[in-house]
């Protein structure tokens, strides 16, 4: 099984980003922690990070993959177009936040990308993304 697993605009500063709201760890931290899983999971992952919505859409349309583990960033608030790329790949996808948004301001609450995702995963830190990591491999 591959899993494509995709980040958005700036998680690509994880670590010095607003410490308070997303942890001092890195994305390559993330990476390597879900590496590890996957390894026991005897699954593949591929990772990818952009801060560029095409881009993330020209992997989620190009990249082979059988599901999506995403965090579309501020992104998920509003892009129609990604919402529209996630739901036409046909593939289960599970979007994940770091932070809990809904406990965050009210322009956050909006999810437009989870409406195409079979499940969120929000203010879980990177533990949402080990859960997302297990029950793709499980599905
Ligand atoms: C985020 C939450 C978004 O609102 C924010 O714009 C991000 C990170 C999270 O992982 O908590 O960039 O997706």
């Amino acid at each position: 099984m591959n899993i494509l697993v995709l980040n958005g605009p700036n998680l690509s500063t994880l670590g010095r980003r607003e410490p308070e709201v997303y942890g001092t760890k890195t994305l390559a931290d993330l990476e390597s922690l879900l590496t590890g899983r996957a390894k026991e999971l005897g699954v593949q992952l591929r990772f990818r990070q952009s801060n560029h919505e095409g881009q993330l859409i020209d992997w989620i349309e190009t990249e082979p993959s059988d599901a999506i583990i995403i965090n579309p960033g501020a992104l998920s608030h509003y892009s129609l177009v990604l919402a529209d790329a996630l739901r036409g790949s046909g593939k289960p996808v599970v979007e994940v936040h770091i932070s809990n948004v809904f406990r965050r301001e009210p322009e956050r609450h909006r999810m437009v990308t989870a409406a195409a995702a079979k499940g969120v995963i929000s203010g879980l830190g990177f533990d949402g993304y080990m859960a997302a990591l297990d029950y793709l491999a499980r599905i």
